[in-house]
């Protein structure tokens, strides 16, 4: 059996140039789906409450609806290297965001995700100080939907690339070990990726981040109205699990994303 993937593999990996192929689970099945088709890295987004709540935003998630997904990947997962998205408002305070961390640690993470920039890195800091990795998110952060107007691609004037760059070293100076870069320019996340040393895992940015990451339900067609960036991996198998593998073959050849599925 395979070992288990841990942050310094997935830094060797970024310096090797081998792409880390990432996708999301919510349960145990599926978790153990994304370990058999090798997939490094799970991510319990907190898309589940679009995906498995029906909610039109991931705003009504609550950090007791993570850790039991956590749960669940988790007993099926055996690999992979397990982020779980801190949910909206649950860290928005340092003292609250050590709770909630620990609580999605104990439940099986090995790394939260945050969404923000600088205005995080004291509280970036501090779990990382307690023991706890984080991954960051860059660029389109649906927790914010409503300040910014819908999902709709970020980056694009020239004063947010040079924010958002500056946030990315900011996060990465924090002690973040991965960075989530999601529907920005793929020149931006080109930039951004050549400017930091740790690994950035790309949705809707191009082909040049150190990894890629899927909603597991649009990478299995089940999303009636896909976004551009998406494919969908059941044309080309008949299982999910070769799904799965299409897609994990497809990141590591580099021939998805191709051009037809840049944001801009
Ligand atoms: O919640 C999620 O699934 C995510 C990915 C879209 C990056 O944050």
């Amino acid at each position: 059996m395979s070992r288990p993937v841990s942050i310094h593999k997935l830094q060797a990996m970024r310096e090797n140039g081998e792409k880390i192929t990432v996708v999301t689970a919510y349960d145990a099945t599926f978790g153990r789906l994304a370990s058999d088709a090798d997939i490094e890295v799970i991510l319990v987004g907190d898309s589940l409450g679009m995906v498995l709540q029906g909610h039109d935003s991931t705003l009504p998630v609550s950090i007791s609806d993570m850790a039991y997904h956590t749960a669940a990947v988790s007993n099926g997962a055996s690999t992979p290297f397990i982020v779980t998205d801190m949910p909206f408002m649950s860290y928005h305070s340092e003292a609250q965001a050590m709770d909630n961390a620990a609580s999605l640690m104990q439940a099986g993470a090995h790394c939260v995700k945050l969404e923000g920039g600088q205005w995080l890195c004291p509280t970036i800091a501090k779990l990382v100080e307690r023991g706890v990795p984080v991954c960051a998110h860059l660029g389109l952060t649906p927790q914010s939907v409503n300040q910014l107007g819908g999902f709709k691609v970020q980056g694009r004037l020239p004063e947010q690339a040079a924010a958002m760059l500056a946030d990315a070293k900011a996060v990465e100076a924090a002690g973040a070990c991965l960075l989530v870069l999601e529907c920005i320019p793929s020149a931006l996340a080109k930039l951004i990726t050549d400017s930091i040393s740790i690994p950035t895992i790309g949705i809707g940015a191009g082909a040049d981040t150190s990894g890629q990451v899927l909603v597991m339900h649009d990478l299995l067609g089940l999303n009636p109205r896909p976004a551009r960036f998406v494919k969908n991996f059941m044309h080309e198998s008949d299982s999910l699990l070769g799904a799965f593998c299409a897609y994990r073959e497809a990141v590591r050849a580099k021939t998805f994303p191709a051009s037809e599925h840049e944001s801009a």
